[in-house]
C-alpha cells in the first residue's frame, strides 16, 4: 500500500511521503497507459471451428461440468442431444481403479419464443473420491463421447488450489483469444469462477437461441474437463414481453444446473461451495436482495456459517461490481452495495469478482459503511476487513472494451485498464493467495496487474507479515 504510494508519488519529498503513509491513502492509484484500438470484435461465424457439432447423429454436444454438492465430491455433468432424449446416464470411473460406474441424470427441454431447444441433460455423481481423476463417458453406442475431470482435495486450510476468472465472455474472436490464453496460462487453473453474462445470445433478434447452442459448444473444450462455477448477469435475463417471454433466466437455468439446494439456497441464482481451502458464495444482482427478501436472508446467515479454520478463503462472485470507477455503468451495484457492503466487511471477506464492466479494476481495501443519510460521512476509507474488489468483466464479449473512466481516478481504484483479458486466484495456504490479471495482448505467463492476498481471517487472528497488503 504505502509502497505503492511511494511508486506513483515519487516526485515528492519525504515529507510528503510521510503524510500519504499516515493518511494512508494516496490520491487515486494507477490507470494504465496501455490503450486499445477501437475496432469491435465480431462473433465468430456459425461456420468457425469452436462451434462444430460432433460428429454422428444425436452425439452429445455443449458438455459441460460444474460442482455437484456443498463440499466438493460431487460433479454435474451436463450436455446436449439435438435428435431425440437418448441415453440420460453417465459411465465414470477412477483413472487408477477400472470398476466402472453409472449415474442417471435428468433431461430437460424449453420453448423460447419460436426456437425449440435440444434434448438437455443434466447427471449429478456424488460421493467422489477427492483429489482424484475421474473419466467419464456419456451418449450412446457409435457416439459415445470420452471425457475426464479432477476432484478437489478435500476442504482444509492449507489446501493449495488455483482458480480461474472468467467474466462476460460471449463468443466473438475476443472471447476465443481470453479461453485460449487461460488454457495455455503456465498457472494452470483447476477451475473457473465464472462472473456473468455468458453467451450474449440476447443481442441478437429475438434473442435466437442457437447462439446459446453455439456458446455451449465454444467453451466445451474447457468446461468439459473442469467445472465453471456459474452466476448470473444481465444477458442471462432474458426477459423480453413482446414475444411472450416473461419468466426471467428461462434459457440459463435449463442450460446451466448448480448445487443450490446443498447449500440450503431456495434458487439456482444464489449458492454456495466449497472448495479446497475456498468458501465460494455466488449472489444474484439481478434478483431481489432487499432487506427481507430469499437472497437476503440466506446470505447473511451463509456468511454466519463459513468456518475460516476449515476454508480460510471467502470469496464472493456477483455480476455487477460494488466499487467500478469506469462511466460505463457507474454506480448500477449501489443498491447492492449498501445493503451487503456491512456483511461483507464484518465477515471478513477476503475477495469480491464481478464482471459486468467491460474492463479489469482493481480497489484497495476500502469500506463506505458509515454514511447513515445525515452524518455527510460517504467517502471510502482504508478497511482492514474489508475485502478487495476485483472487477475483471473483460473476457472479449461483441459489446466491446468500456474505456472511459471516471476522473481523476478516486482514491479506492488501484489499478484500472481497459483490457480483455482473465484472472488467477492462486491459493498457497492459509495465510497466503496470489492474483495475477493476464491481458489478452501479452505471453500467457505475463500479467498486467498482480498483489498478493493476505488472508483476512487469519490476520485479524494475529497472524503478521509484512511482506503483503
Ligand atoms: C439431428 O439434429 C441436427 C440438429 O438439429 C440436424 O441438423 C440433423 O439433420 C438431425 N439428424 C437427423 C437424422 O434428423
Ligand atoms: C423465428 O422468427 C424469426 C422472425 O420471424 C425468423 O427470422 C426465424 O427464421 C424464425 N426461426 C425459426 C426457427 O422458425
Ligand atoms: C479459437 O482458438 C483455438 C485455440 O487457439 C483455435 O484453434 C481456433 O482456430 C480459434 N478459432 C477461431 C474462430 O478463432
Ligand atoms: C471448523 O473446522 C475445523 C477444521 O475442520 C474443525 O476442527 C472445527 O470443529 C470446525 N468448527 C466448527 C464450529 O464447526
Ligand atoms: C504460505 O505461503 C507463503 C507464500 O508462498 C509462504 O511465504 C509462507 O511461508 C507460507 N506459510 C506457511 C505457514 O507455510
Ligand atoms: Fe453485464
Amino acid at each position: 500500500m504505502i509502497l505503492h504510494c511511494i511508486q506513483a508519488r515519487f516526485g515528492y519529498l519525504l515529507v510528503g511521503l510521510i503524510f500519504i503513509a499516515v493518511i494512508g491513502l494516496c490520491e487515486g492509484g494507477l490507470t494504465s497507459s496501455y490503450v486499445r484500438s477501437n475496432g469491435l470484435s465480431s462473433d465468430m461465424p456459425l461456420d468457425s471451428d469452436v462451434f462444430r457439432v460432433p460428429p454422428g447423429y444425436n452425439a452429445p454436444q455443449q458438455v459441460h461440468i460444474t460442482q455437484g454438492d456443498h463440499e466438493g465430491r460431487g460433479v454435474i455433468v451436463s450436455w446436449i442431444t439435438p435428435n431425440e432424449s437418448g441415453s440420460n446416464s453417465v459411465l465414470y470411473w477412477a483413472a487408477n481403479n477400472q470398476i466402472k460406474k453409472t449415474a442417471i441424470g435428468i433431461v430437460v427441454k424449453y420453448k423460447y419464443y419460436n426456437y425449440t431447444s435440444g434434448y438437455i441433460h443434466h447427471c449429478t455423481i456424488e460421493n467422489l473420491e477427492y483429489d482424484t481423476k475421474y473419466f467419464y463417458e456419456i451418449g450412446n453406442g457409435d457416439v459415445t463421447r470420452q471425457f475426464w475431470f479432477v476432484t478437489p482435495p478435500r476442504p482444509g486450510p492449507d489446501v493449495p488450489y488455483t482458480f480461474g476468472l472468467i467474466g462476460d465472455l460471449g463468443q466473438t474472436y475476443d472471447s476465443n483469444r481470453t479461453l485460449t490464453h487461460y488454457e495455455l496460462n503456465p498457472m494452470k487453473g483447476q477451475t473457473i469462477l465464472f462472473v456473468g453474462d455468458l453467451s450474449y445470445a440476447d443481442s441478437y433478434p429475438f434473442h435466437d437461441n442457437t447462439r446459446w447452442d453455439t456458446w455451449g459448444r465454444f467453451v466445451e473444450r474447457n468446461a468439459a474437463y473442469q467445472p465453471w462455477i456459474w452466476s448470473a448477469g444481465n444477458h442471462e435475463i432474458d426477459f423480453v414481453p413482446e414475444i411472450g417471454e416473461t419468466k426471467p433466466f428461462k434459457p440459463y437455468t435449463h442450460r446451466f444446473f448448480v448445487p443450490y439446494k446443498s447449500s440450503k439456497s431456495t434458487s439456482p441464482l444464489w449458492y454456495s461451495i466449497k472448495r479446497a481451502s475456498a468458501y465460494i458464495i455466488v449472489v444474484s444482482s439481478y434478483s431481489a436482495f432487499g432487506m427481507y427478501t430469499p437472497q437476503y436472508k440466506w446470505f447473511t446467515n451463509e456468511l454466519s456459517k463459513v468456518n475460516r479454520t476449515e476454508t480460510p478463503w471467502l470469496i464472493v462472485i456477483m455480476h455487477c461490481p460494488m466499487y467500478s470507477s469506469y462511466v460505463h455503468h457507474y454506480m448500477e451495484g449501489e443498491t447492492m452495495r449498501v445493503m451487503y457492503e456491512p456483511w461483507l466487511v464484518k465477515y471478513k471477506v477476503d475477495v469480491v469478482f464481478a464482471g459486468h464492466v467491460h474492463a479489469y479494476e482493481r480497489s484497495e481495501r476500502i469500506s463506505n459503511i458509515a454514511y447513515d443519510v445525515v452524518n455527510g460521512l460517504c467517502t471510502p476509507i482504508n478497511d482492514d476487513s474489508a475485502p478487495v474488489y476485483i472487477t475483471i468483466g473483460d473476457g472479449g464479449n461483441q459489446e466491446g472494451l468500456v474505456k472511459e473512466m471516471t476522473e481523476p481516478q478516486p482514491r479506492y481504484s488501484a489499478y484500472r485498464e481497459a483490457s480483455f483479458g482473465h484472472g488467477i486466484f492462486d491459493i498457497k495456504n492459509r495465510t497466503h493467495a496470489y492474483f495475477g490479471w493476464h491481458r489478452n495482448q501479452d505471453g500467457f505467463a505475463v500479467e498486467g496487474d498482480s498483489l498478493w492476498f493476505h488472508n483476512r481471517y487469519w490476520k485479524s487472528m494475529g497472524e503478521t507479515s509484512t511482506a503483503v497488503l
